[in-house]
């Protein structure tokens, strides 16, 4: 909740990174007394060999007691009703979630369902629902972009209702992130590009809101400075290993300083994008964040402008007189976007109409501008923009 001259800051995720971080998980569980861990995954995970590398890592002290690698893209409340069961079947006590988003996102669900021993996740929908810890979550990020594994938020779908659910609460939070560069060196350069940029937009849009606080500042500003130096190179340099950590340690930093300041209209618009035309929500917000930061310009110049420091570097600072910094932040942000297009020989889409669905077809049309200002209108992520749609300022 925003309110005026008053923060409070969280974080209570142990974050584990460096080239060997998965073998530390052994001794992660064992600091949480549990034993029988459920591996939930999805299948491009597996067949990528990351499920088998974080398996390798973690032998033989630990043998998950369920693997299971069915978490879709757009995971929802049976996945997760489902999932519960398995967990419960193999009696486990523990869940190791190894994914991206969605995976992240199924397995608070989960721990929700078995902490909980309920079957209706609608009853802990919204804000504070849950009263005490859950069962041990360890977080493997394997994209470099939502930060799920130190926020307090899960977003769930609810397939029948055509909604999203929304969960917050300081106990979803997973008692501990793992960020190990060997979990991201195989993703294509288009995921890595598109939640790269999903990165930077969480931590603009933490420095750049309403709910903006000293504490946040300082992870979004790093996390800026780390998305800018590192995004393109490893796009150019795929197994560049110290590249890939950095970006995970970004994604992180992120994370962190959106799930205590919030996002923005970017997200807004770029959930209600994801909602009406099924594009992935990473491709979204690199279309978006530009326009997103030219709308809020005028109130937000100056905070904009602080950004070009972390973003482009003291160089470019150098050479832009003051008045034109913001500007420039945009004209940088635009830029990674061409440079990304080109780097990914044009699958990084920098405009709505570049998008392209699995089958050819162009998800996104005139006719759905509509609906998607109608559905972004009601999003959660509209309370700290510094200037309401309707021309309002506040
Ligand atoms: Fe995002």
């Amino acid at each position: 909740m925003y309110i005026p001259g008053y923060y409070e800051f969280r974080c209570s995720v142990k974050t584990v990174a460096g080239h060997q971080a998965l073998e530390a998980i052994p001794g992660l569980l064992e600091t949480l007394d549990a034993r029988r861990p459920m591996m939930i995954t999805d299948r491009g995970v597996a067949q990528a060999g990351i499920v088998a590398t974080v398996q390798g890592a973690i032998a033989p002290q630990v043998q998950p007691a369920a693997v299971d690698d069915s978490v879709p893209p757009d995971s929802d409340l049976d996945v997760v009703c489902r999932l519960a069961g398995i967990y419960r079947e193999n009696d486990c006590d523990a869940i190791l979630a190894v994914g991206g988003g969605s995976v992240l996102d199924t397995a608070k669900g989960v721990n929700i369902l078995v902490s909980e021993d309920e079957d209706d996740l609608r009853a802990f929908e919204g804000h504070g629902k849950l009263t005490r810890r859950l069962k041990p979550l360890l977080a493997v990020p394997t994209t470099a972009g939502t930060g799920s594994e130190v926020t307090t938020v899960a977003v769930i779908a609810d397939h029948g209702s055509k909604r999203k659910l929304f969960f917050t609460s300081p106990f979803l939070s997973p008692d501990a992130a793992i960020l190990d560069p060997r979990m991201t060196l195989s993703l294509p350069p288009a995921m890595t590009a598109a939640t790269g940029m999903d990165a930077l937009a969480h931590a603009i849009e933490a420095y750049t809101g309403l709910a903006k606080n000293p504490l946040s500042d300082a992870h979004a500003l790093m996390a800026i400075e780390l998305i800018g130096k590192h995004l393109v190179p490893v796009i150019e340099t795929p197994d560049d290993a110290d590249g890939r950590l950095a970006l995970a340690v970004a994604a992180n930093l992120a994370g962190v300083a959106f799930s205590n300041a919030m996002v923005g209209m970017v997200h807004a618009l770029g959930h209600a994008v994801g909602a009406v035309c099924g594009v992935p929500h990473g491709t979204c917000i690199a279309i978006l964040l530009p326009y997103g930061l030219e709308y809020n310009m005028h109130k937000n110049g100056p905070m904009t402008a602080e950004l070009l420091l972390p973003l482009a570097g003291a160089g470019v600072v150098a050479r832009t007189p003051a008045h034109l910094r913001a500007r420039q932040v945009v004209a940088v942000v635009r830029q990674l976007n061409q440079r990304l297009h080109q780097k990914t020989g044009g699958q990084h889409a920098r405009f709505l109409k570049e998008v392209k669905a699995a089958d050819g077809s162009a998800p996104v049309t005139i006719e759905m501008l509509e609906p998607i200002a109608e559905k972004a209108l009601d999003d959660g992520s509209i309370f700290t923009i510094p200037k309401n749609w309707t021309g309002m300022t506040c």
